[in-house]
């Protein structure tokens, strides 16, 4: 009999998500973190009184109210809602694109003029089956807001052109024709009192936590010492990239302390020139409201992923999904290894997809246990 039963490898959500309901369940869990500090990407990090968000904006959002419900027992929301500001040179508009944006754009007013404006330009593109993102956002939302709004922005977040990129990245931009800035049309959202790391330090109350581990450093040691593994880091390394890698954007983050109470006025501003580097900065202090005499800001600039860097986003096209097929073939066959989370599975997931997912694979242990 192994010590434990269960040796879970990441501490982000899905992992402590599953630490702490099979713990509920009477279950002798081991968490191994190979970053210095528990929480994955949603690891907030009190500074100057301000709950800095380390690995980018996190805003909890869903529609889903099982899981707001469940999240909610680990700490209290408040009423934040995202309106992103949008600046491409010395212009500014709120996003998402809505009737204040239009308006910003061509000095209209109605959602009517608007309309005839966006349809006359999406008329540039007639094709039904556009080859690249270039055509397929023009089909979407015309040239003005194409070329002010998107091409920058998506350009530095890829790191190619956006002629070059294939057109099912952007499958939907959604087009509001009321005065609602609100970004997203989740029923609830909000950001957590005190950060997330407060959440995730509940989840993980009274379970052995070790940081500064890498499973791989000494992986016959970790798979030896539980029953099953619960394996949340990239698939492609479990597998020792026999099949070969799988690629992903990387970010970097750039932050400062500001002596000033109020540098921006919003939590996220998008710049979506392409002449500016970074693609958004972030002031920490609007997530929450936080009274403070300082302020912390973050510029966040897309890079190339390398080996050894953070992976963000998966590169989800043809060439990776074929290597993804071959390890998750392979993962299949595993009897005592259970993958989740956003690097197992090489899928970007909102917070709420992976609570989902966590609490999905903790009642399908369950009922494997009970036959
Ligand atoms: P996560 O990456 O958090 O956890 C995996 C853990 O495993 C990490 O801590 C890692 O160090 C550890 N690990 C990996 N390999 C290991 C090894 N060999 N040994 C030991 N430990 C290992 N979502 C949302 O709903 N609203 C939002 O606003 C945002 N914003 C956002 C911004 C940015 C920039 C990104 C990249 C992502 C978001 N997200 C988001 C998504 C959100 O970050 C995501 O859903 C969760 O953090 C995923 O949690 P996981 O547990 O799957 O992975």
């Amino acid at each position: 009999m192994s010590k434990y039963d269960y040796l879970i490898v990441g501490s982000g959500l899905f992992g402590s998500i599953f630490a702490h309901e099979m713990s509920k369940n009477g279950k002798n869990c081991l968490v191994i973190e190979r970053r210095s500090h528990i929480g994955g990407n949603v690891f907030t990090e009190k500074v100057e009184n301000i709950n800095v968000h380390k690995y980018g904006a996190h805003i909890f959002h869903t529609n889903d109210k099982k899981i707001w419900d469940y999240i909610q027992q680990f700490a209290d929301f408040n009423r934040y809602t995202n309106s992103p500001i949008a600046i491409y040179k010395d212009e500014l508009y709120n996003l998402p694109f809505n009737m204040n944006t239009f308006h910003q754009m061509w000095s209209i007013k109605t959602p009517e003029e608007a309309k005839k404006i966006i349809e006359s330009q999406k008329k540039e593109i007639d094709t039904e089956t556009p080859d690249n993102l270039e055509e397929q956002a023009i089909r979407l939302v015309g040239k003005d807001i194409y070329e002010k709004l998107v091409k920058g922005y998506t350009e530095k977040q890829w790191g190619k052109k956006c002629n070059e990129l294939p057109s099912f990245i952007i499958k939907r931009l959604p087009v509001r024709f009321t005065y609602d800035n609100n970004y997203f049309n989740d029923l609830y959202q909000g950001i957590p009192i005190g950060g997330y790391t407060k959440i995730i330090k509940k989840l993980l109350k009274g379970i052995e936590v070790k940081i500064d581990t890498n499973f791989f450093e000494d992986r016959k040691k970790w798979e030896n010492i539980a029953d099953k593994v619960v394996y949340t880091g990239m698939i492609d390394q479990y597998y020792e990239y026999c099949f070969g890698e799988l690629e992903y954007r990387s970010l970097k983050f750039e932050s400062e302390t500001k002596n000033m109470e109020n540098y921006q006025g919003n939590a996220v501003i998008n710049y979506t020139e392409s002449e500016i580097p970074y693609t958004r900065i972030i002031e920490h202090k609007h997530f929450e409201d936080t009274a403070s005499s300082k302020t912390i800001i973050t510029k966040e600039y897309p890079i190339e992923w390398k080996k050894g860097y953070d992976a963000y986003y998966p590169i989800n096209d043809e060439k990776n999904m074929k290597i993804l097929e071959k390890y998750q073939k392979l993962g299949k066959k595993e009897k005592s290894t259970i993958f989740g989370g956003r690097l197992a599975l090489y899928k970007y997931y909102d917070m709420w997809e992976v609570i989902k997912e966590s609490l999905d694979a903790v009642k399908l242990e369950l009922d494997n246990l009970k036959k």
